[in-house]
């Protein structure tokens, strides 16, 4: 017989149908006769719980090999479980150990481990509940992304990794270097001659994709990107990884507003999404991670997101009694204390801030009439802060090249970027929303590099 994959046996097997399945061991419990062996293919959070009487051929032997951890194939027929908590169970026939664990030095007995520990056994944490639950919302919400905007007939485009430009111009780019680090070629001071780097070029590792998606939406109208961007900025913090995955859409003939919409519908979309297709992992995450976690998925579908201007949001924090360790005044980059403050105190949802000081902001974000403020828009969620990052884009040729000059950036090597504003210039918005965020802000995970199979960060880059 061909495996069935754990998860649909559960949701769909029928007592008396024969069987077999392949996964690894949770726990095996020895009784006289027979052991219970639940074994888990990663397919759901509950394992199968089969019965292994000993008197099968070779069934004492292999059972005693069959510890926790083991790879496995069992054989036999459904029946119904007189246990509690579960609705079938597997009567084995046969089983068959591939790989042993040893027991004495298998890092993942039955017991809770902290989530620090199993950062360092990146190789095995993915076959532990907590990070299994995870990794499974992780894919749903990966597949209601695309669902998303294909529905509503978006083009994913994919943008390159290694570019020229540093979009943010935050100065958080990794160097890509092709040079022969053993025989570098010199200046004429004798210093290595990194302009060579990537084939007589400058290149990095890209921030973000919304240049070329700006590109890309000039002739396609609506795309989105979803890809891994990388940021060499050394801070570690619970929110902030070196390498994350972005979705980024955008589109033309679009406003701030319109990019506000998308953004509000989007992230309903996907939580709901992930609400019906993995209700046991949330359910878990609600009950062992956060309990706020399914009324917070609950209140972002159900209500609408409030949407401020940045100078509101700062007024509502400066007349607060809360004391924040960063003063607030006009001008100021908002902390995640401030963005926090907002979102989980003043009102307890998520909101959409706009209309940044331009100093604070990217130089491709559209200049108010004021001349002080940017058509920017940052949404901001309970517990994480900044989600989403956005803007109107400055579809005016001569407005944004005075910007680029005073911002300090080389025009020469924007030509492109603003030849999109010489020829069928349109307005166009689009945003960024940090995947690894959003896993945060659904499962309730205190940690990004708990949400992410890899993560990279200073401390983190094992493999
Ligand atoms: O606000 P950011 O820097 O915006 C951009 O990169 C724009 N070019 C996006 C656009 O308009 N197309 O980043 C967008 C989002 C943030 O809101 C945050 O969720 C996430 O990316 N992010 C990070 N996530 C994890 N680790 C980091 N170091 C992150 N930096 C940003
Ligand atoms: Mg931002």
């Amino acid at each position: 017989a061909t495996s069935r994959r754990i998860l649909d046996i559960l949701r769909i097997g029928q007592p008396g149908e024969t069987v077999t399945v392949r996964g690894w061991v949770r726990t095996k419990r020895d009784q006289k006769e027979f052991s219970f062996v639940e074994i888990n293919d990663g397919s759901s959070m509950a394992g199968l719980q089969a019965v292994v009487n000993a008197d099968l051929p070779d069934g004492a032997e292999t059972l005693k090999r069959a510890n926790t951890g083991a790879s496995v194939e069992l054989s036999g027929t459904l029946v119904e479980s007189p246990a509690k908590g579960q609705r079938i169970e597997l009567k084995a026939e046969s089983i068959t150990v591939f790989g042993e664990a040893d027991a004495e030095t298998y890092p993942l007995q039955k017991k809770r481990h902290s989530f620090e520990f199993l950062r360092d056994i990146a190789h095995l944490r993915s076959r532990t509940n907590t990070l299994g639950a995870v990794f499974r919302v992780r894919n749903t919400c990966a597949n209601a992304v695309h669902q998303f905007f294909q529905e509503r007939g978006f083009l994913w485009v994919h943008t390159p990794l290694i570019t020229a430009s540093d979009c943010e111009g935050a100065g958080e780019l990794f160097t890509v270097t092709g040079l022969d680090l053993e025989k570098p070629p010199r200046t004429k001071e004798g210093t290595v001659d990194f302009s060579q780097d990537f084939f007589g070029k400058r290149a990095y590792l890209t921030v973000s994709g919304q240049l070329e998606a700006e590109i890309m939406a000039m002739a396609f109208t609506d795309v989105y990107t979803f890809g891994p961007t990388f940021r060499a900025e050394n801070s570690n913090t619970s929110r902030h990884l070196a390498e994350f995955w972005m979705i980024e859409p955008e589109m033309a003939f679009c406003d701030l507003n319109g990019n506000m919409d998308l953004a509000e519908a989007f992230l309903k979309y996907v939580f709901q999404a992930v609400l019906e297709q993995c209700p046991e992992d949330m359910e878990f995450f609600n009950k062992r991670i956060d309990k706020t976690v399914l009324e917070t998925a609950q209140s972002i579908i159900e209500n609408e997101f409030e949407r401020i201007t940045y100078t509101d949001a700062v007024k509502i924090l400066e007349k607060t009694d809360k004391s924040f360790e960063f003063p607030v005044s006009w001008g100021i980059d908002l902390q995640s204390e401030h963005e926090r403050y907002l979102a989980e105190e003043y009102f307890k949802k998520p909101l959409i801030v706009t209309d940044y000081p331009a100093d604070i902001k990217a130089f491709y974000m559209r200049m108010n009439d004021d001349g002080k403020t940017v058509r920017a828009m940052d949404v901001l969620a309970p517990r994480i802060g900044e989600i989403i990052g956005g803007s109107q884009r400055e579809e005016r040729e001569d407005v944004l090249e005075r910007r680029i000059e005073a911002v300090g950036l080389p025009k020469e090597s924007l030509w492109w970027y603003l030849e999109l504003r010489k020829y069928g210039t349109v307005e166009h918005a689009g945003f960024g929303l940090g995947f690894e965020r959003l896993i945060q802000f659904m499962t309730g995970m205190q940690n990004i590099r708990d949400v992410i199979p890899f993560p990279r960060t200073p401390q983190n880059a094992e493999f």
